[in-house]
């Protein structure tokens, strides 16, 4: 009978349903909040460096992050083309992290190596430079546009808040690291770091 009172209730229904659903969830979910693999950054993990932090800021206001992933899944097809899958240990210093979701072009989780500084500053500024059939935007403005590193000390000192051990040096030597470099040069250090901590093996 009380089963009754249940089934004739959608609202109570609905409740119930997604208490019994949830369990399933967080069984899953939460003892991830506290195993190392997830939590402890991998051997030789290194905080970006004020040049690359600005690129990855770069990254997301032009939106790459809508064309590429960055996460490499653990299937062979992936594997061979892309290098090692990526683990979560590589991103625990990401905030936000990138993993994205749509790959129009290639996932870059281990781009980094791959090219050179040259290949990585002519394809950005056109990629038709280097790759003819490439349907990827233009980015010219990059190389007219500096960085002033007002801001790069503050972004850092919040992202040290959140666990990135940043040292007093490198956030009072941040501006002055960036400061008249252009946002280029940002991006392609940043791009450049991307998957080098954990090794190509394949
Ligand atoms: C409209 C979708 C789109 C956007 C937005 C986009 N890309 Fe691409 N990207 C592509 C496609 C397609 C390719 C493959 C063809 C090529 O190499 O140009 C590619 C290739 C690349 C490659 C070479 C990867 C490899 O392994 O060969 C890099 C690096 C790259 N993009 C970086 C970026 C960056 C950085 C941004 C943001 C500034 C960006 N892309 C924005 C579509 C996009």
């Amino acid at each position: 009978m009380k089963h009754e009172i249940l089934e004739k209730n959608i609202g109570l229904m609905a409740l119930v349903m997604i208490l019994a659903v949830s369990i399933g969830g967080l069984t899953q979910i939460v003892p991830l909040f506290f195993q190392d693999v997830t939590n402890e950054p991998v051997d030789g993990l290194k905080p970006y460096t004020a040049l690359q932090l600005e690129g990855r800021d770069i990254y997301i206001r032009e939106g790459c992050v809508g064309c590429h992933s960055q996460m490499i899944r653990p299937f062979r097809a992936e594997t061979e083309r892309y290098g090692h899958y990526s683990v979560a240990g590589e991103s625990v210093w990401d905030h936000p992290f990138l993993w994205g979701s749509k790959r129009t072009g290639p996932d870059l989780a281990r781009v980094g190596g791959r090219y050179s500084d040259e290949w990585h500053r002519a394809h950005l500024y056109n990629p038709r430079n280097v790759v003819p059939e490439s349907i990827m935007p233009a980015y010219p403005w990059l190389v007219e546009q500096s960085l002033d590193g007002k801001d790069t000390a503050k972004k850092m000192s919040a992202l040290r808040a959140l666990g990135v051990p940043y040292s007093d040096e490198d956030v009072a030597g941040a501006g002055d690291a960036v400061k008249g470099k252009s946002e280029m040069d940002a991006l392609v250090a940043y791009l450049q770091v991307l998957g080098t901590a954990v090794k190509n093996k394949r």
